[in-house]
């Protein structure tokens, strides 16, 4: 069952995605050549908890940090370090959730490390492109493959890769509720959207052909064939006439 939240917590979503969302803002400044995923990990959580709010993936599962820092192959899931230093040409995915009393804001953001090259410009520009494109079909009424389909669709002709091991979600009390939400899908297809639902909605994309593999971290997914990946990610609440995105400030 996909739940409907009421405004009251809607209004709690939108304290911890603005929480989030600032996180992201303020990371655009730190990231250059030279900074360790360590360093972006310190800066997001000072803010959450001067804030007010939790960090969500410290200790879920065992994970152990703030973020999730996910470098060039790495698609998600990575770990930050002290010892990894962003060098000219990575890309860099933040992945970030936190809470306000209880409810759970998560989007994420593939920043450019320096200079990259043009192909991965595209990849970012794509997978970015993917997620509005995705969320501009939210609305009351629609099935939630109108909005896969959206997604899968805008990349599909730019022949990358679409991670399907991993989906967007609903998003409440719990940093994953139902339903799972696929980066492809087919239109007319799946539960039917109404107002109040939340969604996570979270593009996840490859140069190469996407295959994935978890590393001995037990956490950072990384492409199969090493090559770069992109995420991007909002937090999306279902309007009668539309929808409103959490994660922004
Ligand atoms: N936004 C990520 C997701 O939806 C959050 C993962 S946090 C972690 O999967 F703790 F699982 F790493
Ligand atoms: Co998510």
């Amino acid at each position: 069952m996909i739940e409907i939240k009421s405004e009251r917590e809607i209004g709690l979503l939108k304290e911890a995605s603005r929480i989030v969302a600032l996180c992201l803002e303020t990371l655009k400044d730190h990231i250059k050549p030279g900074v360790s995923t360590m360093e972006l990990n310190d800066i997001c959580e000072r803010i959450i908890l001067e804030n007010g709010c939790v960090p969500s993936c410290k200790g879920y599962e065992g994970f152990p940090a703030t973020i999730c820092a996910s470098v060039n192959e790495v698609v998600v899931h990575g770990i930050p370090s002290k010892k990894q230093i962003l060098k000219n040409g990575d890309v860099i995915s933040v992945d970030l959730v936190c809470s306000y009393k209880g409810y759970h804001g998560d989007s994420a953001y593939t920043y450019k490390v320096g200079n990259v090259s043009p192909d991965v410009e595209k990849l970012l520009e794509v997978t970015e492109g993917a997620l509005y494109e995705g969320i501009s079909k939210i609305k009351d009424g629609v099935h939630l493959g109108d909005i896969e389909s959206a997604i899968g669709d805008f990349i599909k002709p730019h022949g990358y890769g679409i991670i399907d091991s991993f989906t967007g979600h609903g998003i409440g009390r719990g940093m994953h509720e139902e339903p799972n939400i696929f980066n492809f899908g087919t239109k007319g297809e799946g539960p039917i959207l109404r107002e109040g639902m939340v969604l996570a909605i979270e593009p996840m994309v490859a140069l190469g052909t996407g295959k994935v593999r978890i590393l001995k971290d037990g956490w950072s997914a990384v492409t199969k064939d090493g090559k770069k990946s992109a995420h991007f990610e909002h937090t999306v609440v279902v309007r009668k006439d539309g929808y409103e995105i959490l994660t922004k400030l």
